[in-house]
C-alpha cells in the first residue's frame, strides 16, 4: 500500500557527518516546534541511509546518530521519564508487515495471540501524571529519557481531565495534536496577533504545548493510547492493569474520563489474524482524508501483556509494536511561479506553481494559494521550499515557506496591479480580489456556464456563438438570449435559417426549466449544482430567495455564516439580470414545492421536497446518501452526472460526490474506481446502473 522511500546513498565518512548533522538539526527543529526542514519522507530516507552506511562501516559510527537512540534527541528536558518514552520502527506495505510478525513470532515461539491496531496519530508524545486522581504533571518526550515539564498547558488540552474518575496514581502516555478545527482557530489567534499563521497542524501544537507567555490561549487535543502505573507502585491494582490486554487499558483509560480514538472512526480495534489487521489498516487509510485530525500512519500492538513483556524492546522501540506508515500528505518543495486568473464571477485568485511532488498517490504540480493576502500572511517568497498538503480528493494547498531553507535568492511575488484578463481595475476591499468589471469580465466564461449542460442545457449554443453574438453586441449577459430576434440571429455569419430556427427554439424551451438550474445559471459565489438545488427547494421561488436575508438563507443545509451573506449580496448585484429573467417568462418556481409546515408541528423539513408523495419517507430513496461512480448504461445511460443527481434528489435521496461511513448506497456503473473500493471495504451498499433504475422506477 505504502512505497518505502528510497535509501539517501552516502558515499564516505563526510557525507556520513553531513548526513548525521542534518538529521540531527532537522529532528531537533521537529522536536521543538514541529518545524523542519526535511518532510517525513525525506527524514526516514535520510536515516536508513545512515543506518546502512553505519552497518557498512561500525567503526565509523558517531555518538551523535540519531540511529541509536529514540528519535529527536535535541530538545532535552530535565525531567526524567519514568520508563523511557520509546519510538516506533517502520513498515512500508504489508509484505513488511508481515515480515515483522513473523520475526516476532519466532522469536516468541508462538503465534501473537491478539493484535491491536489503531491510528498512529500526528502530533507530540506526552506523558500525563497522576497522583490520587489529579493531573499534576506534565512532560514532553524530550530525547527519550529526560523531558520537558510543559505543566502550564493543564487546562488547555481537551480530552485530559484535571481529576480522574478514580483517585488514582498512574502516569497516561498519549499525543496531543490539534484538530483541524482546533488549527484554524489557532491561525485566526495568531493573524490576529501578528499577522502570521502555523505551518501545520503538528507544528502549531509543538509550539503551543511549549509556549509560556503568550498572549492568546490555543487549545489542543489529548488521545491517550497507553497507561503506566508507576515502577515502584505495589499496590494491587497497579499489579491488575500491568496485567491487562492493551485494548482493556485503555478501556479502563477512557473510563476515567480521559478521551482516547475510541469515539472516532478510526477507533483501536483488536484482530485475531494478520488478514484481520491488514483489513482494518485498508479502512483507516481509507477514511483518513475525512478526519477532524491528522494521522501518519497506524500502530499495531501486540495486544496481551504476556506477549509484550516476552518481545521486550529493543534500544529505541519495543519489539512487540510497530509503526506502519500511511503515504505522506505534506511534503516540501519548492514554489516556481504563482499564477494570476479571473474566474467567471470576476474573482481573481493566484494559483502556486510547484516543482513537482509525490503527494498521497499522486503528482501535484499545482496548489491553492487562496488570495492575495493569504500570500502576505505566509510571508511566502518565489524560490521558497514551501510545505505543500494534499489528502484524499482535496485541493492540494500551499502551507507555509520553510524559512530556514532560504537562500536568500528568493523574490517577493509580484501581486497584479489590474485584472489578469481584462486589464481593468480590482476590488481588493474584500479577502478575495474581484475585477471591477465583475462577472462581465468574463462574460463568455459565464454565459457558457449559464448556458451549459447542468444549467439551462440550450441545445447548440456553443462558445463560438456565444462569443460572436458578446461582439456583434446582441448579449452582454445570458439574460439576453430571451430577447435575441429572428432578425439578430439569421444576421450573423454561419447562421441559417434552420439553426436560427433550432437555436430559437432551443432559448424558448428553456424557459421552462426549474428554479433549481435557472439558479445554478446565476452563478452565484459559493454554490454549485447541488447547492443551487437545495436553495430552490428550501424556497420554492426565486421570490422567496430574493426575500430571504443572511439568517433564512442560513436555514439551507450547508450554508454557513460566511456563506450567507455572500449569497445575499450576490442576488443583490445580480437583480437587474434576474429582473431580465422574470421579463422574459423564464420559470421561477420550482415544480412540485410546497411550503413548508409550521415548525415544530409533524413536520420532517424535507417533506416539502416531495413533490410526488406526501412527504420523502415514502420515497424509494428517503433519507439515504446516495453516490454514483463509473459509466452509466441502460436507462440511465443518457444521463449527466447532475441529472443523476437531480434523479436521487426526486427519488428522497441526497446526493454526495464521495463515499464515506454516512453513505447509504453506491450506485457504480462499468470502470468504478476508488470510490467502489472505498464503498466496499466500508461495507456501503454497492447497486448497479439497472438495480438503480428499477429502485428509482416511475421517478426516471
Ligand atoms: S505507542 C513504546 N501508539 O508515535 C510505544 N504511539 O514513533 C510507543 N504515536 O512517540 C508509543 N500514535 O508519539 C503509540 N497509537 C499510538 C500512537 C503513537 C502516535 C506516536 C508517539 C510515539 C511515536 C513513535
Amino acid at each position: 500500500m505504502t512505497e518505502e522511500p528510497p535509501i539517501a546513498v552516502l558515499t564516505d565518512d563526510t557525507a556520513y557527518a553531513e548526513a548525521v548533522q542534518l538529521a540531527v538539526d532537522s529532528a531537533a527543529a521537529y522536536y521543538a516546534d514541529g518545524t523542519s526542514t526535511l518532510d517525513d519522507d525525506a527524514y526516514d530516507r535520510l536515516a536508513r541511509g545512515i543506518q546502512a552506511y553505519e552497518e557498512a562501516h561500525p567503526e565509523a559510527v558517531l555518538a551523535t546518530s540519531p540511529t541509536g537512540k529514540v528519535a529527536g534527541g535535541a530538545v532535552v528536558g530535565d525531567v526524567p521519564h519514568t520508563v523511557p518514552m520509546l519510538s516506533l520502527d517502520n513498515v512500508f506495505g504489508a509484505e513488511q508487515l508481515a515480515d515483522w510478525a513473523t520475526s516476532l513470532e519466532r522469536r516468541l515461539g508462538r503465534p501473537v495471540a491478539a493484535w491491536s491496531v489503531e491510528p498512529k496519530l500526528d502530533g507530540l508524545a506526552i506523558s500525563a501524571r497522576y497522583r490520587h486522581g489529579r493531573l499534576t504533571q506534565l512532560v514532553t518526550r524530550g530525547d527519550g529519557t529526560a523531558g520537558e515539564d510543559v505543566s502550564h498547558a493543564i487546562g488547555t488540552i481537551v480530552g485530559l481531565p484535571a481529576r480522574l474518575a478514580e483517585p488514582v496514581t498512574i502516569e497516561l502516555r498519549g499525543e496531543v495534536l490539534m484538530t483541524t478545527e482546533q488549527f484554524e482557530v489557532a491561525c485566526l489567534k495568531r493573524q490576529a496577533h501578528d499577522g502570521t499563521t502555523f505551518a501545520n497542524p503538528r507544528s502549531a501544537a509543538a509550539g503551543t504545548l511549549r509556549a509560556q507567555d503568550r498572549p492568546y490561549v490555543c487549545e489542543l487535543t489529548f488521545f491517550g493510547y497507553g497507561a503506566l502505573p508507576y515502577p515502584d507502585d505495589a499496590s494491587e491494582q497497579a499489579a491488575s492493569l500491568r496485567e491487562l490486554p492493551h485494548s482493556e487499558i485503555m478501556t479502563w483509560v477512557a473510563a476515567q474520563g480521559v478521551q482516547t480514538t475510541a469515539a472516532t472512526p478510526v477507533a483501536g480495534i483488536v484482530a485475531e489474524t494478520l488478514v484481520q489487521v491488514q483489513e482494518r489498516i485498508e479502512q483507516i487509510a481509507t477514511v483518513r482524508p475525512e478526519l477532524p485530525f491528522n494521522i501518519d500512519g497506524i500502530v499495531i500492538k501486540c495486544d496481551l501483556a504476556a506477549d509484550q513483556s516476552q518481545a521486550g524492546f529493543g534500544s529505541r522501540a519495543p519489539r512487540w509494536a510497530i509503526a506502519y506508515k500511511l503515504p505522506a500528505t505534506e511534503k516540501i518543495t519548492k514554489l516556481i511561479g504563482v499564477e494570476w486568473n479571473t474566474g467567471r464571477t470576476g474573482i481573481i485568485a493566484p494559483r502556486a506553481v510547484l516543482e513537482p511532488v509525490e503527494l498521497d498517490g499522486s503528482i501535484v504540480t499545482y496548489a491553492t494559494l487562496h488570495n492575495a493576502s493569504d500570500i502576505a500572511r505566509r510571508g511566502l517568497m518565489l524560490g521558497d521550499s514551501v510545505t505543500v498538503y494534499k489528502a484524499g480528493d482535496v485541493i492540494p494547498r500551499v502551507e507555509a515557506p520553510v524559512v530556514h531553507l532560504r537562500t536568500g535568492d528568493e523574490r517577493p511575488i509580484e501581486i497584479p496591479q489590474v485584472c489578469p484578463s481584462c486589464g481593468d481595475g480590482i476590488d481588493s476591499s474584500q479577502e478575495r480580489w474581484r475585477c471591477v468589471r465583475g462577472r462581465s469580465c468574463r462574460a463568455i466564461a459565464s454565459i457558457t456556464y449559464a448556458t451549459g449542460r447542468d444549467q439551462l442545457d440550450i441545445e447548440g449554443l456553443a462558445t463560438s456563438r456565444i462569443e460572436q453574438m458578446l461582439d456583434a453586441g446582441l448579449i452582454s449577459d445570458f439574460a439576453d438570449l430571451f430577447y435575441l430576434t429572428r432578425e439578430q440571429v439569421l444576421g450573423l455569419e454561419r447562421m441559417g435559417e434552420t439553426s436560427t430556427n433550432n437555436l430559437l427554439a432551443a432559448i424558448e424551451r428553456t424557459k421552462a426549466q426549474p428554479l433549481s438550474r435557472v439558479f445554478c445559471a446565476l452563478g452565484v459565489r459559493g454554490t454549485g449544482r447541488s447547492m443551487s438545488r437545495r436553495i430552490a427547494r428550501h424556497f420554492g421561488s426565486m421570490d422567496a430567495i430574493r426575500a430571504a436575508d443572511a439568517e433564512a438563507i442560513q436555514a439551507v443545509e450547508g450554508i454557513g455564516p460566511e456563506k450567507a451573506p455572500v449569497v445575499v449580496a450576490e442576488l443583490v448585484e445580480l437583480a437587474p439580470l434576474i429582473d431580465k429573467l422574470v421579463a422574459a417568462g423564464v420559470t421561477m418556481t420550482e415544480p412540485g414545492w410546497r411550503p413548508p409546515a409550521v415548525p415544530g408541528i409533524d413536520v420532517d423539513p424535507d417533506a416539502q421536497t416531495a413533490p410526488e408523495a406526501g412527504g420523502t419517507s415514502e420515497l424509494p430513496l428517503a433519507g439515504m446518501s446516495v453516490v454514483v461512480t463509473g459509466s452509466m448504461s441502460g436507462a440511465l445511460e443518457a444521463l449527466t452526472r447532475n441529472q443523476m443527481n437531480e434523479l436521487i434528489e426526486r427519488a428522497g435521496g441526497k446526493s454526495s460526490s464521495s463515499v464515506s461511513k454516512k453513505t447509504s448506497l453506491l450506485v457504480a456503473g462499468e470502470n468504478a474506481g476508488s470510490k467502489r473500493a472505498k464503498a466496499e471495504s466500508l461495507d456501503v451498499r454497492i447497486v448497479g446502473p439497472e438495480e438503480f433504475a428499477d429502485l428509482v422506477g416511475a421517478l426516471l
